[in-house]
């Protein structure tokens, strides 16, 4: 009999890199992108295998002998206190790797709840959240935990470093395109630039985080309210100072250009930046003619997804 465990993608609506300093940031899964594990019986023990031989896992096998992997099986085998079942995982993921969408917490949190369920045992959320959050520190180095949680939640959430999570009402249900630079971008290099620029120059670099932090709470207002359309130049206004904090790129500077002038009411990087993903939110009607614009600016894919 073969186990199925999935967990979606997500993306950071506002907020990102602030939320590292202690500010807010909102965050809601994306359900149309998952990473699924399967689980087989075998009879030679605990082995991985990829069977969908999409990029994601590919990429995800060469590191299958490095520490993520090992770090959440060692972590299930401690809070379970039993030892690997005799199983084959096959990973499968549609999320692209390093591009702001959360795939390595995505496929982490798949792997924990497939090999839960071939232990015959069960692991609370709160529980999953925290194994997740230890194998991102692997990839991340410091993560604020916004990645793991939104994702293992499967729910929009109003996050605060070390803070009880906060599920998000969303008022009014919107249409966001997400399109992929085809750029990929490690976080952890990132966050570590951003940690540098706010560490020797803190008063320049400092308002700015605050600033984001302000415009995040603006924004969940909006969200609860369900007053769409203010949250586009929230969504512009987020990116500039994402520009400043010097984690766009010029293919996501593009993109977002593109999306607006194609009639989007706002559009921002999402997630650690330098390539990876952005986001345009728009009325219903204007999708069509923003993904085309972000397809012929480039994007390497484009999704359209709605947030409820
Ligand atoms: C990455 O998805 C979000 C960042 O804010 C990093 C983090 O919160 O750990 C850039």
């Amino acid at each position: 009999m073969t186990i199925s465990a999935s967990a979606p993608a997500k993306i950071i609506l506002f907020g990102e890199h602030a939320v590292v300093y202690g500010e807010p940031a909102i965050a809601v899964p994306v359900t149309a992108l998952q990473a699924t594990a399967d689980i087989s019986p075998s009879d030679d023990g605990f082995k991985i295998i990829a069977y969908d031989l999409d990029d994601a896992i590919i990429r995800y096998n060469t590191y299958a002998e490095d520490q993520p992997l090992q770090r959440v099986l060692t972590l299930l085998q401690d809070v379970h206190h039993c030892d690997l079942p005799s199983v084959s995982i096959g990973v499968r993921s549609h999320i692209p790797m390093a591009s702001g969408l959360g795939s390595g917490a995505a496929v982490t949190t798949a792997i924990a709840r497939a090999v839960t369920q071939a232990m015959g045992k069960t692991l609370s959320l709160d529980a999953l959240n925290r194994i997740v959050y230890e194998v991102e520190t692997i990839h991340h180095g410091t993560p604020s935990g916004i990645d793991n949680t939104v994702i293992v939640y499967e729910q929009p959430i109003y996050f605060v470093r070390e803070q009880p999570i906060e599920h998000l009402m969303i008022g009014q249900p919107f249409t966001l395109i997400v399109a992929d630079t085809g750029e990929t971008a490690l976080t952890h290099i990132a966050v570590g630039d951003v940690r540098k620029l706010v560490t020797s120059e803190p008063e320049q670099y400092r308002p700015m985080i605050r600033e984001i932090g302000k415009l995040t709470k603006l924004a969940r207002q909006h969200l609860e309210a369900g007053e769409i359309k203010a949250l586009g130049p929230l969504m512009d206004t987020n990116h500039a100072w994402l520009q400043q904090l010097t984690v766009s790129s010029p293919k996501l500077d593009q993109l977002v250009t593109a999306a607006r002038a194609a009639g989007a009411l706002g559009a921002k990087l999402s997630g650690g930046g330098r390539g990876g993903n952005m986001i345009a939110l728009v009325q219903p009607e204007a999708a069509g003619d923003v993904m085309a614009a972000l397809t012929s600016n480039g994007a390497v894919s484009v999704l359209q997804t709605m947030v409820n």
